[in-house]
């Protein structure tokens, strides 16, 4: 058996190599129409830092685990052609700002129309609005070989920082098809495969519209989760409770759990806000007004909490930030991934740019090419100061903001930063990591998300 990925990003690389790792006997090729990226996937140093991944490619790779620029080939001699193209938010036309922009789909999808010879199961593994497939469909009826298709939806749940751990062991796989003896022989050949290292318990099985569906609505629960928290985070500000406390008390309650309760200074990545405004999109679009406006609140509270934690530094720093020297601890929109997508930190060093601070940015894994190009300057702005160490970062800064929530700095040496830096010496934790306690103690004025 051959399988063809389309996309060679965040979930398209790990996932085939996954795959190809548990599946020795199943050729995998990942092909992308971005040469670099490609050759990325062949060299020492892979596009994306995720824990594990090296090990696995490095194994697979050459073997049964090839990274290629040849796409038609490719998918001509694909038995299954995975689809993991980005889906972003519609720039432009109707729907934009909410719509997800699904022209990259449809190029591939009249790409397998175009190239097969065989018949061929074809997988949406990107994230799509529900009722996708029925294009894709539409698209592939017009094969000139006359190649069969059948379309599931497979959507991967995948987070960044833990995709290996997510792919080894995930909480479900789920596999949507028709319902038709065609479509549920499909659904088998994709089970079997996933059924070699995932117990068959885990491996749910729904038609298209459904598995479509859920993906989105998985996204948006847990985006509406750290939305939920980040509100009650101002409410605690407010009341001198502390948000920590009440998420520990709420998430003890086994209906409600504690995961995903941790305030923030608003929930980033490639995925949330990109998903829940295609289902609100999709709401409008189905005429579901309350319904739309529902889980519209759980962008703006987003907005809304990064736009709250630069009001509360400049108010802190006795109203001005102008001229002042900021040290941003982490840049990647969560520990442990170098993806700055929607990071909150973008939008933060923004609002302080704008407010004319001077930023010294560290982050262990982005690079400072990124920084720029996600904040929009040229590298060597005199606002923005890309620094290699954290006490760099600090020394003779006015203030420190903790943006992302990498181990390291916790561990830092918080007395030899304070000796450094000017006083008073604040410090913002934006993620709740830091012993504010100990912090005091030193002699750092501290805030930090929904606590006093
Ligand atoms: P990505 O931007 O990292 O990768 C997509 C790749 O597709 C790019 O390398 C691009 O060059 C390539 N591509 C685009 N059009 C192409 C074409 N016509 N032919 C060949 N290659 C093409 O995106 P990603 O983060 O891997 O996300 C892919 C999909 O998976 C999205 O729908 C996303 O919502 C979903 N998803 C992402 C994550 C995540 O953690 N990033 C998790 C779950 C689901
Ligand atoms: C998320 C989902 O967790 C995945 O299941 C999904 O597959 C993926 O989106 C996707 O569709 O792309 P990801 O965005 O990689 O994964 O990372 P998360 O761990 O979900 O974190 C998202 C953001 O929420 C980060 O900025 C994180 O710091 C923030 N967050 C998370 C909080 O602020 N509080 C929390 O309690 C949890």
């Amino acid at each position: 058996m051959k399988i063809c990925c389309i996309g060679a990003g965040y979930v398209g690389g790990p996932t085939m190599a996954m795959i190809a790792t548990k599946c020795p006997d199943i050729d995998v090729t990942v092909v992308d129409i971005n040469a670099e990226r490609i050759a990325a996937w062949n060299s020492e140093a892979l596009p994306i830092f995720e824990k594990g991944l090296d090990e696995l490619v490095i194994a697979a790779r050459g073997q049964n685990l090839f990274f290629s620029t040849n796409v038609d080939q490719s998918i001509d001699e694909a038995d299954i052609v995975f689809i993991s193209v980005n889906t972003p938010t519609k720039t432009y036309g109707t729907g934009a700002g909410k719509a997800s922009d699904l022209k990259y789909i449809e190029l591939c999808a009249r790409k397998i129309a175009e190239v097969s010879t065989t018949d061929k199961i074809v997988v949406e593994k990107s994230t799509l609005p529900v009722r996708t497939a029925s294009t894709i469909k539409r698209i592939l009826k017009n094969c000139p070989s006359e190649a069969q298709f059948e379309v599931l939806s497979n959507p991967e749940f995948l987070a960044e920082g833990t995709a290996i751990k997510d792919l080894q062991e995930p909480d479900r796989v789920l596999i949507g098809g028709d319902q038709t003896p065609e479509g549920l022989a499909a659904i088998q050949t994709l089970f079997d495969i996933y059924a070699r290292w995932v117990s068959p318990d885990r491996i749910l099985t729904t038609n298209v519209w459904s598995s479509e569906l859920s993906k989105l609505t998985a996204n948006a629960f847990l985006a509406q989760r750290i939305s939920s928290i980040n509100a009650i985070s101002a409410l605690c500000e407010a009341t001198e409770a502390n948000v920590d406390e009440v998420a520990r008390a709420v998430g003890s309650d086994s209906r409600i759990g504690p995961k995903f309760l941790k305030s923030s200074v608003g929930f980033g990545g490639s995925c949330f806000q990109k998903d829940v405004l295609n289902l609100v999109y999709l709401c409008e679009h189905y005429g579901l007004t309350e319904v739309a406006q529902y889980w519209e609140q759980v962008i703006l509270m987003n907005n809304y909490q990064r736009k709250r934690f630069v009001q509360r530094m400049v108010t802190t720093l006795f109203n001005t930030v102008a001229g002042k020297k900021i040290a941003v601890l982490g840049f990647a929109f969560k520990k442990d991934t170098n993806d700055t997508r929607e990071s909150a930190a973008i939008y933060i060093c923004r609002d302080l740019l704008d407010e004319q601070a001077e930023i010294h940015i560290y982050d262990p894994k982005v690079s400072h090419k990124q920084i720029c190009a996600d904040l929009g300057i040229p590298e060597g702005h005199p606002g923005v100061h890309i620094h290699s160490s954290a006490s760099d970062a600090c020394a003779n800064a006015h203030a420190v903001a903790v943006l992302t929530e990498w181990d390291e700095f916790t561990e830092l040496d918080f007395q030899s930063i304070f000796d450094n830096m000017l006083k008073p010496s604040f410090i913002f934790d934006g993620r709740n990591i830091l012993d504010l306690e100990a912090l005091r103690k030193i002699g750092f004025e501290t805030h930090a998300v929904g606590k006093v």
